[in-house]
């Protein structure tokens, strides 16, 4: 039983609920203090985050005054496993802990790498931008199947692939000439700035691509004109990124931050990825369980690095939680999901809608399994006492109510990670609401965001 009050909050427009939970005589892992708003607004944002807006996760503002109420010593591990832009990571690298960040995606562990680029290279990134330019091979040819000429016509796209083709030589290293695959996790922050750079211009080249939702982007078909843009507004806008890039970075950035003091890498959370108990604190947002192909939204990034990155990106899709796409084999249900899962599961299928006992209910068996094997390996690489801060949306499936927040707490029961704080707020443009058929079914698109805090319980 859990004791629960509303009120209205004016700042930020959300309700929150705070719980006490009845019978905890254990010591919150926040020591108590409330919890402020995950909500991201413009306003909270630092100006890194402006300069690549990212639509999933929280702001700075809550990660650090999260793990400021851990309590954490120096030096103490935290890891965010769904690492997104690296909020999670640069907070605690900037907090002088040192950050495990792992996702599945590579152009998110190019961007949380990026922003961990230490303070004394900042004033590199202007003469390294000069040249990247003036090494950009003029008279190279783009393959037929660059996948960049989804979007861009082969002159435009040849100039895009010929600076992108700098960097790689210039500050990835000539480990790409006998391998195509690249070790994300060791390359430099400084290289991903300058990718993170090109991902601008990219996003910006591709607005005629893009609607209001922002984790789409259309590959144009037959019918469609190709961009065409010249070198010289190419370079124009390559420039003034790596200025603007040089201007944040010299007012928001981590102080010497020491390459050991962070871990970001390509990793699937599905499976065991860290050894047993090396964890202090893990602060997280799970991937929405709303039915977003999230490999759109960076499928431009995607384009951009094939040529040292290879992606299947049906496969990575595929692998992501949250995928739309069915998985290739039948996923089973598991009781260790919870009765509360398992009741909202049969209800799906139950649902007299088209596919819902097809298409729908497969996929979202895949999502709590992919979320319950991950939660597995997140308690498993948690020390005895350790906390974990799971940041976690509902959503509707047509009329049903999909409480992950609920369903979550249960499936972490399971693994000793005991509920010890919650706190809910109402977020008035969720993720579900951005799917324009959930109005058929419902009137409003507000969800609850809930932030669940779990302490691991000593193994027995
Ligand atoms: C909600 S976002 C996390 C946002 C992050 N907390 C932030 O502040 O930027 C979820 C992330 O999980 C990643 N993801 C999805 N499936 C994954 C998997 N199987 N293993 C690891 N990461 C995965 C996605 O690529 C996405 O970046």
């Amino acid at each position: 039983m859990r004791q629960s009050r509303w009120r209205a909050n004016e700042k930020d427009e959300s309700r929150v609920i705070e719980c006490s939970l009845e019978g905890s005589t254990k010591k919150m892992p926040l020591s108590g203090r409330p919890i402020s708003s995950p909500k991201r607004d413009g306003h909270a944002q630092t100006s890194w985050e402006r300069f690549f807006p990212y639509y999933a996760g929280f702001p700075e503002s809550f990660a650090n005054e999260i793990l400021e109420n851990l309590n954490l010593k120096p030096g103490a591990t935290v890891l965010d496993p769904w690492n997104g832009s690296g909020t999670t990571s640069y907070a605690a690298v900037h907090r002088g802990h040192k950050a495990i960040g792992l996702d599945i995606n590579p152009v998110m562990v190019i961007i949380s790498r990026a922003r961990m680029l230490p303070f004394s290279e900042i004033d590199a990134l202007e003469p390294l931008a000069k040249a990247i330019l003036q090494g950009a091979d003029r008279r190279a040819a783009i393959k037929q199947d660059d996948p960049l000429l989804s979007w861009f016509d082969v002159k435009t796209a040849t100039v895009l692939r010929t600076i992108e083709r700098s960097i790689n030589d210039n500050l990835v290293g000539p480990r790409t000439l006998s391998s195509n695959d690249v070790d994300l996790g060791q390359m430099s922050s400084i290289a991903a700035s300058f990718y993170v750079c090109l991902f601008s211009v990219m996003r910006d080249l591709t607005k005629p691509f893009r609607s209001t939702n922002p984790t789409w982007l259309k590959i144009a078909d037959v019918k469609d004109k190709r961009i065409n843009a010249d070198r010289a507004l190419i370079e124009g806008l390559f420039t003034t990124q790596i200025e603007a890039m040089a201007t944040v970075l010299s007012t928001d950035v981590v102080h010497a931050a020491a390459d050991q003091s962070f871990d970001i890498r390509i990793a699937d959370s599905t499976s065991p990825q860290l050894s047993r108990g090396s964890v202090h604190a893990v602060l997280t947002s799970p991937p929405y369980c709303t039915r977003i192909d999230y490999t759109a939204a960076t499928r431009v990034e995607l384009a951009v690095i094939a040529p040292f990155v290879a992606i299947d990106t049906g496969s990575l899709g595929r692998k992501m939680i949250g995928s739309t796409r069915v998985p290739v084999g039948t996923v089973e249900r598991d009781d260790s999901w919870g009765p509360a899962c398992q009741k909202f599961l049969r209800r799906v299928e139950q649902h007299p809608s088209k596919a819902s006992n097809g298409y729908y209910i497969k996929t979202h068996v895949d999502y709590f399994d992919k979320l319950a094997r991950s939660v597995a390996a997140i308690a498993n690489s948690l020390k005895s006492k350790g906390s974990a801060i799971f940041v976690v949306q509902d959503s509707f499936y047509k009329d049903i109510h999909n409480d992950v927040p609920l369903y979550l707490t249960q499936i972490a029961e399971r693994r000793q990670l005991a509920l010890r704080q919650r706190a809910d707020f109402e977020v008035r443009r969720s993720m579900s609401g951005i799917n324009p058929k959930t109005r058929n079914y419902r009137k409003s698109s507000t969800a609850v965001e809930s932030v669940l805090c779990f302490e691991k319980m000593s193994e027995r």
